[in-house]
């Protein structure tokens, strides 16, 4: 596997640190009400990214029963029936048959042997975390949320 994964830190993990940083309860209450904000834009745009790119081969949401493979695992079964669902997800790209589809930007370049008809796509960790914020979400809704 030649794909290494940079420990990219979640932007909404910073945003916690930061908000328990404030102590004033005011400052709180505006920094909650940001993140939900921020946090619904995130999941739209993982959910817009999801469909681009993983929806071709997984189901990701019930509403799309009828994208995906047959073949392929769809969101919702990995997420109730992995217990470690969090892990699978937050290494995706390192996992077949990812490497071969998708790339990190700025990651090496696209391996010699990769045939010239299978098309990359490439993410940006930006990317990489709306996904990831939008798997979390579907994972509450499916309650089996990501362990704290
Ligand atoms: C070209 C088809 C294809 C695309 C596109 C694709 N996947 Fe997959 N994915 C698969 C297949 C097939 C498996 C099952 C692999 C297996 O069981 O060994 C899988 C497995 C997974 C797993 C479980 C991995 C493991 O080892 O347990 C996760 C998580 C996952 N995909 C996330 C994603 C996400 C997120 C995207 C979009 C950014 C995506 N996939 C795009 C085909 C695809």
């Amino acid at each position: 596997m030649s794909l290494r994964m940079p420990s990219w830190s979640r932007k909404t993990g910073h945003f916690v640190a930061v908000t328990l940083l404030l102590s004033s309860s005011a400052l709180l209450a505006v920094s909650a009400q940001a993140q939900d904000v921020s946090n619904d834009a995130q999941v739209q745009a993982g959910y817009a990214l999801s469909r681009q790119h993983c929806a071709r081969c997984h189901i990701i949401n019930s509403a799309d029963r009828f994208t995906g493979h047959a073949s392929t695992p769809s969101f919702m079964i990995m997420i109730t029936a992995l217990r470690d669902w969090p892990d699978r997800f937050d290494t995706f790209m390192a996992r077949n048959p990812h490497p071969a589809h998708i790339r990190l930007e700025g990651a090496e370049e696209r391996p010699d042997h990769l045939p010239s008809t299978i098309t990359e796509v490439m993410l940006t960790l930006d990317d990489l975390d709306d996904i990831l914020t939008y798997v979390d979400n579907l994972a509450v809704e499916l309650d089996n949320p990501r362990p704290e």
